[in-house]
């Protein structure tokens, strides 16, 4: 390898060995932060110009530099050497060899300690904003999906047992609720990060008058990091993302678990378009849910990211130890799944039906009115807990006899009650039970109806 690629070479007496060389380097994967530290040099060689640490031409000449490597790794022209280590390294040798001795000068109270902090920080930020942007387009599809249904109804199940009706946008809106607490705790996470570790140096700052804050207000930072132990050696800001994505996953997996029992044929509620499916290559009949399974099974990759981002963490000594170089692996694996997953979830939904006929042919099997009997008779002067009783000897009956509680004739009903009265019937069913559903925030017509409103006017701002 070319003689000055590792900035600390002249320190030790041996190269490194070429295992060593294979086992350090990052560069394969933290290549992808080279914007975030190009601009974090720009603005470093910035604060060292106006603190008169170099001069205003070094500094012109640092930043024409940076500026023509960064098109060079965009355009692919840009020869990556692991034995640069990573991302850090490769661009100052880069800069070095470019512009010669204003290059050496670049590193002026700093260190990559401070320089990774800052990289990962940044791409963060931009990540975030991507994420976030991934999540309105899927909430917008269960939004419309919703709107389309603010009438039709659906078992809502309990212990996966049918438990009441629920118009069908009710059930898809309880999704779009979860994405938004995902929306916000990214939101949340990314105000939490936003703070410079840029001039804390190797662990303890500078004995130079290097100005931070000058730095955090070039890269747009809210504040620095007012401890520099602190600010290169945490991470935490990296397991809380992965934290975050792997709360997407959990609301995805389970949107992706209801969907594959849906479109099964037991249960036949909806159709998820072919262009999502696959086939088998023995049984020619088959229509797989391939990719929402693979939707359920991602999450794990990202909770497997997210106890590595942890277990790297834990129990580290103060100050910077190289087992952080390893966040970037969790950190990048985490935000590509969920954001692919996040993207075909979208599609999936833009592109699934849901089988109203289908669906309303099965919804007065269940007892799904059992609860709204009760409460008719509590509107009868009942305490509820007597009226549990009396509706569960009701349904016991119904069971015996293979009816239906609406299939109950009048006596049926009196024998067991003396309080119904035949304004029952207009309690019994599942279209009847859903219409009467008053509290906020329940599955009926009205208020999903209100709610659909509600997510596009909200949606519609972002
Ligand atoms: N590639 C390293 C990382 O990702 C940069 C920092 C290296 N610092 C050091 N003192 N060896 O953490």
């Amino acid at each position: 390898m070319p003689g000055k690629q590792r900035s600390w070479e002249k320190r030790l007496a041996a190269k490194p060995d070429e295992l060593t060389v294979d086992y350090v380097e990052s560069l394969s994967y933290d290549r992808r932060l080279y914007k975030y530290d190009i601009v974090g040099s720009i603005a470093h060689a910035g604060m060292l110009a106006e603190q008169k640490l170099i001069t205003t031409s070094e500094f012109k000449a640092i930043k024409r530099g940076l500026i023509e490597i960064s098109e060079e790794i965009e355009a692919g022209r840009f020869k990556f050497d692991k034995a640069c280590e990573d991302i850090h390294m490769a661009i100052e040798a880069a800069l070095i060899k470019k512009i010669g001795q204003p290059g050496e000068k670049l590193h002026t109270a700093r260190s990559r300690n401070d320089q990774v902090a800052t990289d990962i920080r940044l791409w963060l930020r931009d990540e975030i904003e991507t994420q976030q942007a991934r999540i309105v387009p899927l909430q917008k599809a269960l939004v419309q999906l919703a709107g389309k249904h603010t009438k039709d109804l659906m078992p809502a199940y309990t212990h996966l047992q049918r438990a009441q009706p629920i118009v069908i946008g009710a059930y898809l809106l309880s999704f779009v609720e979860q994405l938004e607490r995902d929306f916000v705790r990214l939101g949340n996470c990314r105000q939490l990060l936003n703070v410079s570790p840029l001039g804390s140096g190797a662990i303890a700052g500078s004995t130079l008058g290097i100005d931070r804050s000058s730095t955090a207000r070039q890269l747009g930072f809210a504040d620095i990091c007012h401890s520099s132990v602190d600010a290169i050696s945490d991470r935490d800001f990296c397991a809380e993302f992965i934290f975050a994505c792997a709360l997407i996953g959990v609301h995805l997996s389970r949107l992706a678990e209801d969907w594959i029992l849906f479109s099964s044929n037991e249960f036949d509620f909806i159709r998820i378009d072919d262009a999502f499916c696959t086939s088998s290559s023995m049984m020619p009949q088959k229509r797989n849910p391939d990719v929402l399974e693979l939707m359920r099974g991602k999450t794990g990759t990202i909770y497997g990211a997210l106890i590595a981002m942890l277990t790297i963490l834990k129990g580290q000594p103060s100050g910077y130890n190289r087992d952080l170089q390893e966040d970037k692996i969790h950190l990048f694996a985490a935000a590509d799944t969920v954001g692919a997953s996040l993207d075909i979830a979208k599609a999936i939904v833009a592109h699934t039906k849901f089988k109203t006929k289908e669906i309303a042919s099965g919804l007065e099997t269940g007892f799904l009115d059992a609860t709204a009997l009760a409460e008719y008779l509590v509107g009868k002067g009942i305490p509820f807990r007597q009226a549990h009783g009396i509706v569960g000897a009701l349904v016991t009956l119904c069971e015996k006899n293979g009816q239906r509680l609406s299939e109950l004739s009048l006596e049926a009903f009196r024998e067991c009650c003396a309080a119904i009265d035949d304004d029952v019937y207009e309690h019994l069913g599942a279209a009847n039970v859903a219409k009467r559903y008053l509290s906020a925030g329940a599955g009926g017509p009205r208020q999903i109806h209100e709610r659909v409103s509600y997510w596009k006017q909200h949606l519609g701002t972002r």
